[in-house]
């Protein structure tokens, strides 16, 4: 991308060019003129801008001016994991490449601006839409998500990082005001945004449906302008959600460049024709409208869709080229986290398998087209029975039996749900979607029928978990709780089988509390794209070592989340995020509320000693090196894991209201973290670039000592490397 005078002469070009547009013309370009895109002026040579959806690869073609499918033949794409997945492999490189394969498919496609990556806090495990944001920690969230945009724009496709901000529910997300402590804001909310715009550099940014202190995002002085434009001195442009804007004078005049909406009266956009009224009344200046046109000429001119003055040829991307679908498998196979593995139940051993079955409507279930605005036709998707299949081989016996019935709904036909979606205040809690209670009957047979079959296999994995009827756009999860009946079904089949493996799919952590004390070995899948069976073979039969990590905490139960505990989840009109900056395991840790599996947890197939950590500081960068074997018999990866802890904070009994607390700080904060992979017997070393400037406090490597405890338990005998570091001299240490 242009450097700071490369950009300002763009600037001054897109300038000149402004200038010699009529007010029409301009109204054209910042909003939409259909469902993607804005207007172009021909005369001029400035093409329309055109938009697509989303994180997990580029959506399926719309018709223009309504939500109909186009239903061709060539809008099928690589599916790639979703952000919750890209998270867990907290692996920097992944997401780069990942990134690159969606803005290299954007540009195959011939799209200006594609709409992802979604970076929003998980501040509930209940909000719909986690599955598209990474973590409920912000620092892992922005690094991640700067690599992840990097790999976007190398295909001149700009990134659009949303959304803008403290959108993190989805119940009446059209209208819910979020109340929240600046400070917590600050710390939790806005760092990951202000790095993806500053660092990633991404050269849009889409606003939040929410308000924020009595302000629509979209349109909001506070967010757009005092934080974005002129704290962050950002230049990019910035994109309203889908009918985000409501207001005619407050847009215009905020920092908004382009309203988008889900209707078709595109001329009736609040900055259309009721806009171009106000200029020529005089209520509202024409040099507002002007900057913003600016703005995104010279975006159209840094993505080379017109001429930048030095002719330089735009890149023409390309999708579904056999490359991509390597890179979705790389990705998926180290997203994927063991979360226990009691007696080395895993890897299964193939070469002693003659039959296996499989439970479990997620076997066999497909995640792509679904979830709301990050749907995608997919060129292909493995589900796990194909990827065990497929694995396997033909000289072992795989069967399926359903075990449950979702009792999914299928969307009417060549309706799609986004049509409706501003009715309704934008999106509700479960209770207001009842399921089919009808089901009963029909679960309890495919349950007798599972366990009947289970007892005449030696091996049985379950692969159950949610699914986009669940983790979706538009609806609030009401509680943890595994949905179908599914509960009584593991514990029903571990009676019968106390070796089943549980493998679970989804976009947020489910309750475990059921069964979670029977089940041997348990395996978390976030939707892991089109490779996402293949992975899930592989890491069950040991071919790949498995090295995910959770990028969030899984509670025991969501009551034991700082949002529902302390703060409000989720808000009607209002929602008050009293919980402050303790978010995650920032609360969990210093409260000690005990969660299922904390935050960094996931096991491996070996294991690995630390030794010689040393942290060292100087005024411009921090960081911390050790050296790390892996002293177990297989190749694995290793992620290492550096916090902030505070020193000699007791556990302080829960508050009801944060901010009523005198200041204290959460006693962990993740600060770092590298990847390394290690053959047997290897010896690396790491150096880790710390975030934040030298100051007196305790390191630990991992987790805290009373979430290792957990992991120590549910490993077994496997001694987890961090847990010897504690139990060693260097970790933790005083700096
Ligand atoms: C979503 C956005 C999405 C837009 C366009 C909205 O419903 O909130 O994330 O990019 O629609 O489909």
């Amino acid at each position: 991308m242009e450097n700071q005078n490369g950009c300002s002469l763009l600037k001054e070009r897109a300038k000149s060019l402004t200038a010699m547009l009529t007010l029409e013309e301009k109204i054209g370009m910042i909003h939409g003129a259909h469902l993607f895109s804005t207007q172009g002026v021909e005369r001029l040579g400035i093409p329309p801008l055109v938009m697509s959806d989303g994180p997990m690869g580029v959506r399926q073609e719309f018709e223009p001016d309504c939500w109909k499918a186009v239903g061709s033949s060539d809008d099928y794409v690589t599916y790639l994991p979703c952000n919750s997945a890209l998270a867990a492999t907290w692996n920097r490189d992944l997401a780069f490449a990942t990134g690159s394969v969606l803005g290299a498919e954007a540009r195959g496609r011939g799209k200006d601006i594609i709409l992802a990556p979604g970076i929003n806090i998980k501040r509930s495990p209940l909000c719909g839409r986690n599955f598209e944001y990474f973590s409920e920690d912000p620092y892992l969230t922005g690094e991640l998500a700067v690599c992840f945009i990097q790999g976007i724009q190398q295909w001149d496709v700009a990134a659009c990082v949303k959304h803008f901000a403290a959108n993190n529910q989805e119940t009446q997300r059209l209208w819910v005001d979020v109340e929240i402590d600046e400070n917590a804001l600050r710390e939790i909310y806005l760092p990951a945004f202000y790095a993806c715009l500053t660092r990633g550099k991404s050269l849009s940014v889409m606003g939040a449906y929410n308000k924020l202190y009595g302000e629509h995002c979209c349109q909001s002085q506070y967010l757009l302008h005092d934080i974005l434009r002129r704290e962050w001195s950002y230049e990019g442009v910035v994109v309203s959600d889908w009918g985000g804007v409501h207001d005619t004078e407050l847009a215009a005049t905020s920092e908004l460049d382009i309203e988008m909406s889900v209707t078709d009266n595109f001329d009736e956009y609040y900055m259309a024709d009721p806009l171009k009224k106000a200029v020529e009344q005089g209520s509202i200046p024409e040099d507002r409208i002007d900057e913003k046109v600016t703005r995104i000429l010279t975006l159209m001119m840094q993505l080379h869709m017109m001429d930048d003055g030095e002719k330089t040829e735009r890149k023409s991307g390309a999708y579904n080229v056999p490359g991509h679908r390597q890179t979705a498998l790389d990705t998926a196979r180290e997203s994927i986290v063991l979360l226990k593995n009691e007696r080395k139940i895993l890897p299964l051993d193939a070469k002693r398998l003659q039959k296996v079955l499989l439970v479990g409507e997620n076997a066999q279930r497909l995640h792509a087209n679904g979830g709301g605005s990050a749907e995608m036709k997919a060129l292909y998707e493995i589900s796990p029975l194909m990827g065990i299949k497929m694995l396997l081989g033909g000289n072992v016996k795989v069967d399926f039996t359903r075990g449950y019935q979702s009792g999914a709904k299928k969307p009417e036909d060549g309706v799609n749900w986004q049509e409706k979606s501003l009715e309704d205040g934008g999106g509700h809690g479960r209770e207001n979607q009842k399921e089919n209670q009808n089901l009963a009957q029909e679960r309890a047979a495919l349950r007798r029928e599972a366990v009947e079959m289970a007892k005449a296999y030696e091996t049985v994995i379950y692969v159950g978990g949610l699914n986009h009827d669940y983790d979706s756009e538009g609806i609030d999860r009401s509680d943890m709780s595994l949905p179908y009946e599914q509960d009584l079904l593991i514990q029903e089949l571990l009676r019968v089988k106390p070796d089943m493996v549980v493998v679970l799919i989804g976009g947020s952590p489910v309750e475990m509390g059921a069964w979670i004390d029977r089940a041997p070995a348990v395996v978390w899948s976030y939707y892991a794209g089109m490779e996402g069976g293949t992975a899930i073979a592989e890491v069950l039969f040991g071919s790949v070592n498995p090295s995910g990590r959770l990028p969030e905490t899984f509670y025991k139960s969501h009551k034991d989340c700082s949002a529902h505990r302390i703060g409000e989840f989720a808000g009607e009109k209002k929602v008050s995020y009293r919980e402050g900056v303790f978010v995650g395991y920032r609360f969990n840790e210093t409260f000690g509320v005990e969660p299922e599996f904390c935050f960094g947890h996931g096991l491996s197939y070996t294991c690995f000693e630390y030794e010689n950590a040393v942290y060292e500081a100087s005024e411009s960068e921090s960081y911390l090196t050790c050296t790390i074997t892996n002293v177990g018999e297989r190749a694995g990866a290793e992620i290492v894991q550096v916090y902030r802890m505070a020193q000699n904070q007791d556990l302080l009994p829960i508050p009801e209201n944060i901010s009523e607390l005198p200041k204290i700080f959460p006693s962990k904060e993740l600060i770092g973290f590298g990847k390394i992979y290690l053959e047997p017997g290897e010896t690396g070393q790491m150096k880790i670039a710390v975030k934040g400037k030298t100051e007196p406090c305790v390191f630990g490597i991992a987790n805290s000592v009373k979430s290792m405890r957990r992991v120590e338990q549910a490993q077994g005998w496997w001694i987890r490397p961090m847990i010897r570091l504690f139990r060693g001299s260097q970790v933790p240490f005083l700096v």
